[in-house]
């Protein structure tokens, strides 16, 4: 039965043992990682695992991140090889996910897979994702806690507002500090390949395993790269330097065109890591019925702004009909 009242609850001692428990009985509950809110189940359970599809709406052939609680818990379920050890070293805990060859005793449900041999696993640094993977003893799996194909969530009430009744409990572990998705690296070839631009920039992965290559275009290795993802209701118009009638403003910089009908700057200094943190929650205040568009300012191509145009071009792309209108009807082929 759904909860009437908010499932949201402070994740002190108390909530994260009650969190754990439902977890463990095979219960769904969003918590808080330091790059977006998690919905999660126990990776080991099939019904669990799969009740998350259910409750974002997500086609089946989407594989979800497994959370471990450090690297010795990871080497359970993949495979590391020198470069996956290295960039554990660098980046762990914290942004990055790796996609590695799935080791055959994983217990990891094989739904988290979708089909593949690979699973893609990451260590969180949030405290309390940190303190909920200990208390629960078990692989967590937790794509982000939005409806498939909609803004992801950076706040427990944005948690609470799109899926607040089909979850047992939400922890509240304030804003998330990195504010976007982890950088996703597939290290199952010799080439390792960046499926999603993320939290970790391209630069700091290639300091430590030298080249990365693109994601192969063709078979859909890694729904995030779908073309319309992240998508607000109201369209947004991107590289704007000017903002027309009746538009929300997304600036960025210190210099903001007049004559918006309301404004949000991701980072008057210009800050990448200030724009990746504001960019959900911004994204959401601006998509209003009054406004009839989103302009977004140009955000340089370099550092973590890469990701930032990542999502914003996905946010952009057109969608279908069915996903135009407001309704609470979730895509049937995005994440
Ligand atoms: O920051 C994050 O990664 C958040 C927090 C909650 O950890 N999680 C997240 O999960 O964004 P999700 O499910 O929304 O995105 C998972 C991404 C998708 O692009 C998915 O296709 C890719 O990881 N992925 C997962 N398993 C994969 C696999 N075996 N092979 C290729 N891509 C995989
Ligand atoms: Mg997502």
């Amino acid at each position: 039965m759904a909860p009437q009242r908010s499932p949201i609850r402070r994740a002190d001692a108390t909530a994260i043992a009650e969190a754990a428990a439902a977890l463990r009985a095979g219960r769904l509950v969003a918590f808080p990682t330091e790059t977006v809110y998690g919905l999660g189940a126990d990776a080991t359970n099939d019904a669990a695992v799969a009740a998350i599809f259910e409750a974002k709406g997500r086609p089946r052939f989407n594989p979800l991140i497994v959370h471990c609680p450090n690297l010795e818990q990871v080497a359970r379920h993949g495979s590391l090889d020198e470069r996956a050890k290295k960039l554990a070293e660098a980046f762990w805990p914290g942004a990055l996910t790796l996609v590695l060859e799935r080791r055959p005793e994983s217990p990891v449900s094989l739904l988290c897979s979708a089909g593949l041999d690979s699973l893609a696993l990451r260590v969180p640094a949030h405290p309390v994702a940190q303190a909920l993977l200990e208390a629960c003893d078990r692989p967590l799996a937790a794509p982000s806690a939005n409806p498939s194909g909609r803004v992801s969530p950076t706040e427990a009430r944005h948690v609470a507002e799109a899926i607040g009744d089909k979850v047992e409990m939400i922890l509240d572990g304030g804003s998330c500090q990195v504010g976007i998705e982890s950088s996703v690296v597939d290290l199952t070839g010799p080439t390792p390949r960046l499926l999603r631009p993320g939290g970790v920039t391209r630069e700091a992965l290639e300091a430590i395993i030298g080249e990365i290559g693109e994601a192969e275009a063709g078979p859909l290795r890694s729904p995030g790269l779908l073309s319309s993802h992240y998508a607000p209701l109201r369209p947004l118009r991107l590289e704007a330097r000017d903002v027309r009638p009746s538009e929300a403003l997304l600036a960025f910089g210190p210099e903001v065109p007049d004559g918006a009908a309301e404004t949000v700057n991701l980072s008057e200094t210009g800050d990448l890591t200030q724009a990746a943190a504001r960019l959900f929650a911004a994204l959401r205040a601006l998509d209003r019925p009054q406004f009839s568009a989103i302009a977004v300012m140009p955000i340089p191509e370099r550092g973590l702004g890469v990701a930032i145009n990542d999502r914003l071009r996905r946010a952009a792309a057109p969608r279908a009909a069915a996903d135009q209108q407001p309704s609470p009807t979730p895509h049937a082929s995005l994440d």
